[in-house]
């Protein structure tokens, strides 16, 4: 399969598996990340990590060959599937991670801008190239982009196909760290357990809030913060933790 999905203890973790053409987007492997999306949230996985196989790219964009020749209404349906994936992925309820390695370029950059968290090798390269092929990004590129770097840079990054090296993209908040090594998986786990040992409400409430505040007003993502804080005390784990703070041990939590 060019999409894989295997489980490593508390993690799950997608592979694009077909390093041959650098893990190029066929349609079909976005049908496949949309069904994949859905195994991981009916799993018990804590946490997601994103990856591609072999050493040279973690996903070098859509497939052009695939593309080409295409009629219009079939690039719309191919656009839709690819945001679609990719919205599946972000709506999962557990934080995910992908491991940039190589190259992410355009369908790949996207699909590592629809997880919560984006760590990249030094040799890691990205962007958004499409520009450069007549095209624009079309699985959530031109939204995604500015709410993790802004405006500005994003127009610039998307209107001159530039590609950046992982300091720049950690530079501009494309990439949350610089990581160190050869093993994709070890990097994810890694840095996703700085995540895992909390409550599970708690963790999707504050994301939550926090993906809230690109998408409302102040007011209303005040209100969003307020009913989600609320929500949290209600739970068996705030309860918990707090009683734990007093009492002077490890709080147990239940996800409850
Ligand atoms: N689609 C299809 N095949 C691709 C591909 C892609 N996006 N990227 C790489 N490949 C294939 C190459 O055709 C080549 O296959 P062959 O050996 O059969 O010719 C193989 O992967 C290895 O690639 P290169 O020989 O080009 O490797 P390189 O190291 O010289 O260059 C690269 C690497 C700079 C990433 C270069 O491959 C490249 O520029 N790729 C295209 C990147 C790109 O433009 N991505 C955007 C695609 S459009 C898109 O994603 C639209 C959207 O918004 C969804």
């Amino acid at each position: 399969m060019a999409v894989e999905l295997s489980f490593s203890g508390q993690y799950a973790v997608l592979t694009l598996n077909r390093p041959e053409a650098l893990n190029a987007l066929r349609f079909s492997m976005l049908e496949e990340i949309a069904r994949v999306a859905d195994t991981i949230a009916a799993s018990p996985a804590r946490a997601l990590i994103v990856t591609g196989a072999g050493p040279k790219a973690f996903c070098a964009g859509a497939d052009i060959k695939e593309l080409m020749g295409r009629d219009i209404l079939a690039q719309r349906r191919g656009a839709e599937l690819g945001q679609n994936a990719f919205a599946r992925l972000a709506a999962l309820s557990i934080p995910s991670v992908a491991v940039i390695h190589g190259y992410a370029f355009g369908g790949g950059l996207e699909l590592a801008m629809a997880c919560t968290f984006r760590i990249a090798t030094p040799q890691a390269k990205m962007g958004l190239p499409e520009i450069k092929l007549g095209l624009i990004p079309g699985y959530g590129g031109t939204q995604r982009l500015p709410r993790l770097v802004g405006e500005a840079r994003a127009k610039a990054l998307v209107m001159s196909g530039r590609t950046i090296d992982a300091r720049e993209a950690e530079h501009i908040g494309l990439v949350n760290e610089i990581v160190e090594g050869d093993d994709p998986v070890a990097l994810g786990q890694a840095y996703l357990a700085q995540f895992t040992a909390f409550s599970k409400c708690a963790s999707l409430f504050a994301r939550e809030a926090v993906e809230r505040a690109l998408a409302t007003p102040l007011a209303e993502g005040l209100r969003i913060e307020s009913d989600l804080s609320t929500l949290a005390y209600q739970t068996h784990d705030a309860n918990e933790g707090m009683r734990a703070f007093v009492e002077k041990r490890t709080p147990e939590f239940k996800d409850a």
